[in-house]
């Protein structure tokens, strides 16, 4: 079942945390003058057309990009998220996380995007023409979790994984916990990051599905957090309520980063939102 399509909820409140987050992951391996690997497991098209009938439909950049599009921000990731995105919505694009990649990597830098959806992928390519041409950047129209564990570990080794699947189904919760065990018995020092939905009791079995996976997997790197964004009061027929991301092996102060972000953003994204962020794992194992 491939129904998802992202185009219907590009520049939402989840896309902003999981690119604030992405961002701060990259922009912390370019410290160093070593180059990196990216993996972007569930790609999407790349780049959305605000103004197309999917973005139009809801309209979710509404509650998402629009309210902090012109703001000057304090917070450096924030800064850096808005500096790249208003250059997309100036042409009434938003960037996916592949776009967002693109405009930041280094020539020595690789980034593999995996992308299943046929139209999807033909869309990510076409964007990558469009905005990763003189970047060193693969497309690959497969299965982003399998792809992961074939890739793995990678050549330069240290780098980063996006995790970003549309859950349809159940199952797939306990896949990516499944295929992350795999791969960090085969690159202990990837860093991850996986975004997650908060869902209601009205999502029936798939409520509570996403914190049972991030229990699991919180264990498997040296140290993880977990950072939340809600943008409705908790009521059992609320559906999606906000999302999360879960980072393993963040780079040193990359959750302060992004706390300074989100509390941030958060003035700007309406009365019901709110952002958290707990560390999960630390080096004393707590
Ligand atoms: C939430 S969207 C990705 C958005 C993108 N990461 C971004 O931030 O711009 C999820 C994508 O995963 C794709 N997908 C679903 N199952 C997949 C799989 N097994 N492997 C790779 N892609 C998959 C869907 O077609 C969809 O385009």
């Amino acid at each position: 079942m491939l129904s998802y399509q992202h185009g219907y909820h590009a520049g939402n409140h989840a896309d902003v945390i999981k690119h604030l987050c992405w961002l701060g992951v990259i922009n912390h391996l370019k410290r160093k003058n070593k180059p990196f690997t990216l993996f972007d497991t569930h790609a999407g098209a790349g780049l959305y057309p605000l103004d197309s009938e999917q973005a139009q439909k809801n309209k979710e950049f509404e509650t998402g990009i629009h309210p902090l599009s012109g703001i000057s921000a304090n917070s450096e990731l924030l800064a850096t998220y808005l500096s790249l995105t208003q250059d997309f919505l100036a042409h009434q694009h938003y960037p996916g996380s592949p776009a967002l990649a693109a405009a930041v990597m280094r020539e020595q830098d690789i980034a593999h995007l995996m992308e299943l959806h046929p139209g999807e992928s033909n869309a990510l390519n076409a964007a990558m023409r469009a905005v990763g041409k003189d970047k060193n950047v693969c497309v690959h129209h497969r299965d982003g979790l399998e792809g992961l564990i074939a890739m793995t570990p990678p050549q330069p080794n240290r780098g980063a994984v996006l995790i970003d699947p549309p859950y349809e189904q159940y199952r797939e919760y306990q896949h990516i916990a499944d295929t992350l065990e795999k791969m960090f018995h085969r690159w202990q020092n990837a860093q991850v990051v996986l975004w997650y939905p908060l869902l209601s009791a009205r999502a029936g079995e798939k409520s509570g599905a996403s914190e049972a996976m991030i229990k699991r997997i919180a264990r498997l790197g040296t140290t993880a957090f977990s950072a939340e964004l809600t943008v409705a009061d908790y009521a059992d027929d609320t559906g999606m309520y906000g999302s999360g991301v879960c980072v393993i092996n963040p780079a040193w102060q990359l959750d302060k980063q992004l706390r300074e972000a989100l509390e941030e953003a958060c003035a700007y994204l309406g009365e019901h939102t709110s952002y958290s962020l707990q560390w999960l794992k630390t080096e004393q194992g707590a």
